[in-house]
């Protein structure tokens, strides 16, 4: 692995989880991995997960961690000869190159515009910084993925799933801003990358892009998906076509213990941030098949076992 922004970049995949799982059962055991090395996290845009986990996951395997919010700083310059005469002080081959001389690996996290579908899906700001940057590179999500998030996800899975094949329904629930579709495209592309069945419920216009959702069944009933589940997986996404919007929906999406009785005593997923009431109930998040929390510990493993399997590539 050179890079790291989506599953696609993993030759082996459940390798990986076992990797995340022997980081989670002996956290400090790898630490000379890191040690000298330097872990550089850049962040465009919020976060308190993938920003605390990642630093653990450094510090877990010896590194130094430097963690910068980049979007207090000067604004940057992606598109080639330009003149930069307006907003933009610094183009980012210089300042990829730049930040490449202090840091072994460089964590990256920027939301989409939700304004640009096209720009968006060519996930200009990760891309760019691979191209230019001379050090591995990993998305701490991007404009339209969020890989450490899947991993930690497909790692939860496999310690709570109660049968080989369980039944994984991934739900759009409502919120009140239009939010990336990150989050749902990257869990549906590694949970059909790890051989899973998946069925996907949402209202009618929330239709994933196609790339995203090859395999997995869609429906617009979400009781109907509930039915027999063994994990629910929820989160809210702005449409994709027309891009970036939140449409008024008169069903009612939010997770409640009516629609988790319609499953098979499914456990209830989120990645975190969660408007209470909104999304879900309290009664189904403070309930024991609630397991966000479990899902937010594995952050720190995923990205651990990232990080190390970047430490310890030999590709040129
Ligand atoms: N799940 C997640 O990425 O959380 P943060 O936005 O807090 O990093």
């Amino acid at each position: 692995m050179k890079n790291f922004t989506s599953v696609n970049d993993v030759s082996n995949l459940s390798e990986l989880v076992k990797k995340a799982q022997e980081m989670k059962a002996r956290p400090q055991a790898f630490n000379p991995l890191g040690q000298g090395k330097v872990l550089t996290l850049l962040f465009f845009n919020p976060s308190l997960r993938t920003r605390l986990s990642t630093q653990r996951a450094g510090f877990n395997l010896g590194m130094q961690v430097i963690s910068m919010n980049a979007d207090q700083g000067w604004k940057l310059e992606f598109e080639d000869q330009v003149v930069m005469n307006g907003d933009k002080a610094e183009h980012i081959r210089e300042a990829a190159a730049v930040v490449s001389q202090y840091a072994d690996i460089i964590g990256i996290r920027t939301f989409p515009s939700l304004t640009d579908r096209e720009k968006d899906y060519a996930d200009v700001v990760i891309n760019k910084f691979i191209e230019f940057a001379s050090v591995p590179i990993i998305s701490l999500e991007s404009a339209i993925r969020h890989p450490l998030q899947s991993l930690a996800d497909l790692l939860t899975i496999e310690e709570f799933k109660k049968r080989d094949q369980p039944k994984i329904v991934l739900s759009w629930a409502p919120h009140p801003r239009a939010l990336p579709q990150a989050v749902a495209n990257s869990f549906a592309e590694w949970v059909q990358a790890a051989g899973y069945d998946l069925t996907i419920t949402h209202p009618k216009g929330y239709e994933l892009a196609r790339t995203f959702a090859v395999k997995a069944k869609i429906t617009h009933h979400q009781e109907e998906a509930f039915a027999g589940a063994d994990f629910i997986y929820t989160k809210n996404w702005s449409t994709f076509q027309p891009y970036g919007q939140a449409l008024p929906i008169q069903e009612d999406w939010t997770i409640t213990p009516e629609k988790m009785a319609l499953t098979n005593q499914a456990f209830f997923m989120h990645c975190l941030p969660v408007r209470r009431n909104v999304v879900v109930t309290d009664q189904v998040l403070d309930s024991a098949q609630s397991i966000v929390i479990a899902q937010a510990n594995n952050r720190t493993y995923a990205a651990q076992a990232v990080i190390a399997e970047l430490l310890n590539n030999k590709e040129p």
